[in-house]
């Protein structure tokens, strides 16, 4: 049978595709076929929104066009016949006009790396394409499918504000205090609290948009017809009816019906199913029709969750309240149910037929007493969803050639009540550990069950109905005797093994207690005081709160940012907040990354495969599978390799293991093919026989086994003994802080190009590290270094991640170009990434503090322990900084501490943001919160009072000065009101049993600089032509802190140096002809054989510290901060929020932050932004653009430049006039520098690599931040402030106990999303502490706010002692182990109640967890 033609429309262009492979997503067409790589692949599984495009097709029921956001790594493009596809190169672009949802995003400074950028704009430009003045909140809901890891979620959110008709911006004309504009002003220093300036925006004019495509309204009408799509290993078969459909079905009872594609994507994709026969019902109308029967709605098991949900909240606006109990149940579920690109897509029939034991909406539907109609060709059955409904794990009821054509979601009746209820890792898009749906019938008049439905997911292999417990309750009465029964009921029947999938059998088992609590509470309550009181229960008062649903409030975050002085020049960008110079490209998606470089045409796909064991030999590799897949080229291995397979930065590592593999994820080898999708088959191809060996998993295991890196770290001061002998009372414990993954948005990317001549080679990474990069490569392949040229544009986050680990992709790729004689490609997917590349280095710290009765530390001894992995990699560089970070900023006179770093059997630990710092500083506050406990002292007294001050010695003799702690503390304690607060959360937390508040303030002192001298070095090197154009090399990477930016401002001291020499060099020619132009000096000086390349270089002075003598400086200078935050737990579920400030006595359930960041004065300034962009639109548009010399180029010397980028010509007029000094130069650079953001030739790192080794060390182990000056680098501040909030509160890798990471993308690991950012997030920076050491009197602030979310930490760990006072005899002073990260098992586990002791059961001795501690 001959296969269709499909058709649809992108960005307005007819698409005609003979060839459709079911197989190919939207996404590879669309970046691969099409040359659209605006739109990013950040996970593949519809978890992080980067790859968001908005679908518009004609909808025959509702008879009009409609929008919808859609992650193309999951839409078919079989799916998308007479659909039009609109990505982000549609809207808008720098070179013809930006969408306002790019320029706002581009100007609120909500584009850093720029990775998640195309995404977040289309979910915001499909939102305004359905409602052009949406409110705030449906502007938040429409993200909870989007995640960024750089910015922190508060600039995204700020700028697409502006677009709410309840939260934009008034522009500071309304007399309203709240406005950003309006914020309280200072006569001396001016702070802003607002980026940008709203008036300078475009308006958004939906009359603009591009239209429907014609050609596809005019269709219709049309009928349609059956369509087959012929892929290599699937046939997609659309059915145009019913009828069709159950013929297709019962010719092949075997195929797949897909809907959204949500589920059986995932299993294609991760869980490498294949499904030879697809049929898809979605244009049929029986199962997309919504029905208003006499006793519910009935919903096509087509029909989108997006549209159940709004036909719900219609029916809850239009009908009595008592028919609406379970309607409102569903919709508290979508709540919290995936994001809007998920929900658009995917189907109500697809989430009850995948029948996953955690579905939110099964245990709902099976609890209400939904009836489900089922067809096939010749029969049709209506059937109720009860417990007998899923007879196993991911099966149903329905035979192999039934369909589901509907499901009736019924109306409650007077007297019933119904809740809904999920606990999930994240509020937002997370998969729930348990969820239930819950439904009692009172007997007409009075409390007496009638009818009781208890049904759960997550707690079983399917979802169950507790019917054991519930029969038991019929004709009881609503009240505790009644709660009693039902709680001992279903601990006994919801049993969990202790090996069960999905670990966490307490905390899951303790939920369904937790939860029916609240329903029998929440019934209570709504049952009032009708009832007689001898049969029914009445709500005590304080437990009111525990029937609350946890409320998302809207973010009103702010960060003070300082201005520039009054009277600094218009052209002088330091200080003001110019947005990343590629932010517009970036939100326009012309920004290049790796995997953005068109594929070359003799390019290959290059795919690694590894080790599924821990410790083993490997005994045997078998391709022969492997070299059946189509397009299969080469397998390449050890043996291949020319050069040495010995790598890594302590030499213990191998390119591809040889005989032996000493982690999962060890590479053994790649497939080298035509496909990236080809090699994915052919690498699943390759077998590998291993005989296994025992594995050292965890810290503990390496303590017992002694197995170690090297020798140990340690650094004392005092006299220990003496020390504790003194003191009043000494504790000691221990605490463990997990590891964490980078999760940069762009997974690890390489392409190498062999140049065909004297072992030449050219290599696009994704990498902070082109040195080692460059080094690897040339050390395997056994050539000089100087063949190997390494080119980094820019990179999706990094974070550390990509400083020496992704050498492991990269060298492994060149060795395929090598072999092949042909550019080979790969970039990871992102379970391969999270497997292989390692992360935060996983602690844990022993300690034993002794200490007075006034709560003044004497004496303190910790030993820390990293899970340094399978190989050193940069273990100790991070051991020694958590050793030099041991105190915090307390000073404590006898002090030991000591480093191991634990050799285990997992992929190799490496640099990520406060390398060690983190751990180190978590463990500090750790015993301090206990030596408070313990000396009944509050927590923020003894921090106090054992500070360091001006002048002290740290234990490694390092002076502090500019000491500003203590300004900051007390600033941060009288601007958080913390006292004030203090008593309002005892007041709370007396008044409420099941919600407790938390209030902490912690502080900070992160050391800056590297312990290796040599790594504290920086070059650059700058041309200037002899056209007057000025091109600039440096050795930084561009990782989305803006580095390029700071160039442009001439922030860094060796640009500086290099244009002074520069200007010395011609200084005689302007002497000689002052009247003449830049040009004309510059070209005297080449007539005059003047050289005008200079280098310049920094090194920073006197840095160094060694273990071995624990003498030294170690740092440069250090970056303060202080944050207090308060926290509300729910103590039934675990959850937590961050109360917010303003809202504080009125509305409950909130998160506050108040952080005082003290950095110079002038660091992070806002004036007004550079209004660059509508300048460049405008004024080169018109005719004034000939006289733009005239017109002021001081004025618009920037905005010139940034114009000059798209025109030859332009940039030829707006070379700056004669001028002065250093500034002159400095904007011929800021303009050259622009045109290197867009031409990636203009970066030469081959050059630096040949002369400046080390400076890209220098700036991108200090995450980028280093030196750099004035930007705005408070926004920094909030990126590492939630990315901590994920590492103490949130991200959690999982381990199996054979050492296999579980958690492998963004389904399963939860990095924060828009959600979980602080209600109220205020930033603000010490005034007036210049720090002499670095340029412009700048400090670093890349990593040190990472810790200050430590903060939540604590104050979680305060709330939780007030719950356990309230059920443990009120004891305060009993202390406590959390461990890191808090989670919401965490925080119900350490709530020991009732509930807690009803679920918890007795180990049993030789049970193997479904993970463990690593
Ligand atoms: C990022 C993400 C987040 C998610 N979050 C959640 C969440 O929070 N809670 C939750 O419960 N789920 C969640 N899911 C799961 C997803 O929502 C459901 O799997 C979805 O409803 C499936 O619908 P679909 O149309 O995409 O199914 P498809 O993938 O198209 O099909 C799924 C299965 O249903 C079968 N099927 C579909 N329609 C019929 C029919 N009419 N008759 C018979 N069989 C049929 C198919 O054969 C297939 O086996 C999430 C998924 C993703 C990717
Ligand atoms: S790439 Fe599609 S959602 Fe992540
Ligand atoms: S800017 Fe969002 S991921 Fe980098």
């Amino acid at each position: 049978m001959t296969a269709d033609e499909l058709v649809f429309f992108v960005n307005g262009k007819k698409v005609v595709e003979k060839n459709a492979d079911p197989e190919t997503t939207l996404l590879a067409y669309l970046r691969r076929k099409l040359g659209l790589s605006g739109t990013k692949l950040g996970c593949g599984e519809g978890g992080c929104g980067a790859c968001t495009v908005m679908l518009s097709k004609y909808d025959r029921l509702q008879n009009k066009i409609i929008h919808f956001s859609a992650n193309a790594c999951l839409a078919p493009i079989c799916s998308l016949h007479h659909v039009a596809v609109t990505t982000v190169e549609g809207i808008g672009s720098t070179k013809s006009r930006l969408h306002p949802v790019q320029e706002r995003i581009a100007k609120s400074h909500g584009s850093q790396c720029g990775f998640c950028t195309p995404g977040m704009v289309m979910s915001m430009y499909t939102l305004l394409r359905n409602q052009s003045e949406p409110t705030v909140e449906e502007i938040e809901n429409s993200f909870q499918g989007n995640l960024c890891r750089c910015t922190g979620y508060r600039p995204i959110l700020q700028g697409f504000r502006t677009f709410a008709r309840d939260g934009g911006c008034c522009g500071g004309n309304a007399d309203n205090s709240n406005c950003c504009m309006n914020q309280k002003k200072d006569d001396t220093v001016t702070q802003s609290p607002c980026l940008f300036n709203p008036e300078e925006f475009m308006p958004l004019d939906p009359t603009q948009e591009p239209i429907f495509p014609p050609e596809l309204l005019r269709l219709k009408d049309a009928p349609q017809k059956q369509l087959r799509f012929e892929g290599e290993r699937v046939t997609w078969i659309q059915a145009s009816t019913l009828k069709e459909l159950l013929d297709l079905k019962a010719q092949h009872p075997e195929a797949k019906l897909v809907v959204g594609n949500t589920e059986i994507g995932i299993e294609m994709k991760f869980k490498k199913m294949l499904f030879p026969v697809i049929v898809s019902p979605a244009w049929i109308p029986e199962l997309n029709l919504v029905e208003h029967g006499p006793e519910g709605i009935s919903f096509g098991a087509a029909c989108t969750l997006d549209s159940v949900e709004k036909t719900l909240k219609d029916a809850v606006a239009k009908l009595p309240a008592h028919q609406t109990e379970v309607f409102r149940g569903v919709l508290e579920q979508m709540r919290w149910f995936a994001g809007k690109q998920v929900k658009s897509v995917a189907s109500i029939g697809g989430n009850i037929i995948t029948a996953s034991p955690i579905s939110d909406l099964n245990p709902v539907f099976m609890a209400s007493g939904a009836k489900l109609t089922i067809v096939s060709r010749g029969t049709r059955r209506t059937v109720p969803m009860d417990h007998t409904f899923f007879p196993g794990y991911r099966k149903t009821l329905l035979g192999p050639e039934e369909i589901l054509l509907s499901i009736e979601i019924p109306y409650s009746r007077e007297g019933e009540f119904f809740s809904a209820f999920k606990q999930a890792s994240r509020r937002d898009d997370d998969i729930a550990k348990v969820t239930c749906g819950m439904r009692v019938l009172f007997q007409p008049g009075t409390t007496q069950v009638k009818e009781l439905a208890l049904c759960f997911g997550g707690m079983a292999d399917r979802t169950i109905s507790a019917f054991k417990t519930t029969r038991k309750q019929l004709s009881n009465f609503w009240n505790e005797k009644l709660l009693h029964e039902v709680c001992a009921g279903l601990a006994e029947e919801l049993y969990l093994p202790h090996d069960a999938p999905g670990g966490m059998v307490d905390f899951r088992r303790t939920l369904t207690l937790s939860f029916f609590f609240k329903f029998y509470l929440t019934v209570l309550h709504k049952l009032g005081k009708d009832h007689p009181e001898d049969k029914c229960g009445k709500l005590d008062p304080t437990f009111a709160s525990a029937t609350f649903l946890f409320q998302k409030d809207p973010p009103a975050n702010v960060q003070l940012f300082q201005e520039v002085p009054k009277g600094q020049s218009e052209e002088d960008t330091v200080g003001r907040p110019l947005p990343h110079l590629a932010s517009a490209m970036q939100a326009s998606g012309e920004a290049v990354y790796c995997d953005d470089i068109p594929r070359y045409e003799n390019e290959l796909s290059l795919r690694l495969v590894t080790s599924t064991l821990a410790h083993a030999k490997i005994k045997s590799i078998d391709i022969s599978e492997a070299q059946k897949v189509p397009g299969f080229v080469c397998f390449i291995s050890a043996d291949d390799i020319p050069g040495s397979n010995t790598t890594g930065l302590g030499n213990d590592e191998t390119i591809f293991a040889k005989d032996k593999v000493t982690c999962v994820g060890h590479i053994i080898g790649a497939v080298v093919t035509d496909t990236p999708e080809h090699a994915q088959r052919a690498a699943q191809g390759v077998k590998i026989t291993y005989e296994e060996l025992p594995a050292i998993i965890s810290i503990e295991d390496a303590i017992k086994n002694n197995s170690f890196w090297g020798r140990e770290l340690k650094i004392e001061k005092g006299d220990l003994k003496k020390g504790f002998s003194e003191a009043d009372n000494v504790v000691s414990g221990e605490v463990y802080i997990g590891g964490q993954d980078h999760f940069y948005l762009e997974t690890q990317c390489t392409i190498a190009v062999p140049k065909g001549e004297a072992g030449e080679m050219e290599l696009f990474v994704s990498t902070q590290n082109t040195n080692k990069t460059q080094s690897f490569v040339a050390n395997m392949l056994g050539v000089p270094a100087n063949r190997i040229v390494v080119r980094v544009k820019r990179m999706g986050g990094g974070f550390g991640g990509k400083e020496t680990r992704s050498t492991l992709v990269s060298t492994a790729v060149a060795l395929a170009a090598y072999k092949t004689g042909c550019p080979v490609r790969c970039m990871l997917d992102r379970d391969e990434d999270m497997l292989i590349t390692g992360g935060r280095h996983p602690f844990l710290g022993r300690y034993k503090v002794g200490f007075m009765k006034t709560g003044r530390i004497v004496a303190l001894e910790v030993e820390h322990y990293s899970n340094a992995g399978n190989s050193v990699d940069l273990s100790r560089g991070v051991m020694e900084r958590a050793l030099l970070h041991m105190d915090n900023c307390y000073k404590i006179p006898n002090i030991r501490g000591i480093g191991r770093l634990c050799k285990t059997n997992l992929s190799s630990n490496t640099a990520f943001r406060g390398f060690g710092g983190p751990q180190g500083m978590l463990i500090a506050e750790h015993w301090m919160s206990e030596v408070a406990v313990t000396c009944g002292l509050p927590a923020e007294e003894v921090r106090r009072k054992n500070m360091y001050k001006e002048g002290d010695l740290t234990y490694f003799d390092q002076k502090l000065e500019g000491f500003t702690v203590p300004r900051c503390w007390d600033e941060c304690l009288a601007s958080s009101q913390f006292h004030a607060r203090k008593s309002e959360v005892d007041k709370f937390n007396k008044e409420n049993c099941w919600k407790k508040r938390g209030l902490c303030i912690i502080p900070t002192k992160f050391g800056i600089s590297f312990l290796t001298p040599f790594l504290n070095q920086a070059g650059a090197l700058i041309h200037v032509y002899t056209d007057g154009s000025v091109l600039l090399t440096h050795g930084g990477t561009e990782m989305g802190q803006g580095l390029h930016t700071k160039m442009v401002q001439v922030s860094c001291l060796w640009t500086v140096e290099a244009c002074q020499t520069i200007l010395k060099r011609l200084e005689p020619f302007k002497r000689k002809n002052p009247s003449g132009s830049w040009e004309d000096w510059v070209t005297a000086a080449y007539q005059d054989a003047v050289s005008l390349s200079a280098t310049g270089f920094y090194k920073t002075p006197n840095v160094g510290y060694s273990f071995e003598t624990n003498s030294g400086k170690p740092f440069h200078y250090f970056t303060y901060g202080v944050a207090c935050s308060e926290v509300e737990i729910d103590c039934l579920t675990g959850d937590h929020k961050v109360r917010c400030l303003q809202n504080f006595s009125t509305k409950g359930g909130k998160e506050e932050k108040q952080l005082n960041y003290n950095t110079n004065q002038r660091q992070t300034l806002v004036g007004k932004i550079m209004p660059y962009i509508p300048a460049w639109e405008t004024f080169f548009k018109g005719p004034e653009s000939k006289n733009f010399r005239l017109l002021g180029p001081r004025r618009h010397c920037l905005n010139a430049i940034f114009a000059a980028r798209n025109s030859q010509d332009l940039w030829k007029q707006v070379m700056p006039m004669p001028g002065e000094g250093l500034e002159r130069l400095s904007r011929v650079v800021r303009g050259q520098v622009s045109r290197a953001g867009l031409f990636p030739a203009s970066f030469q790192a081959p050059l630096w690599v040949a002369w400046c080794p080390w400076w890209k060390q220098y700036l991108s182990l200090g995450n980028g931040e280093a030196v750099c000056p004035r930007c705005p680098s408070a926004l920094q501040v909030e990126g590492a402030f939630v990315q901590g909030l994920g590492l103490f509160t949130l991200e959690e890798l999982h381990y199996s106990p054979e050492g296999n990471l579980l958690t492998r993308g963004p389904s399963t690991y939860k990095i924060p999303a828009f959600g979980n950012i602080p209600t109220e997030f205020r930033v603000s920076l010490l005034r007036d502490s210049p720090n002499k050491k670095a340029i412009y009197a700048s400090k670093a602030v890349g990593e040190p706010p990472l810790f200050l979310a430590a903060s939540i930490f604590f104050a979680i760990k305060d709330a939780i002692r007030a719950a356990r006072a309230q059920h443990a005899d009120n004891n305060t002073k009993a202390l406590f182990q959390l461990d890191s990260p808090a989670t919401p098992e965490k925080i119900r586990n350490a709530c020991v109640d009732k509930f807690t002791t009803l679920s918890v059961t007795d180990v049993p001795g030789n049970y193997k967890p479904w993970s463990r501690r690593v």
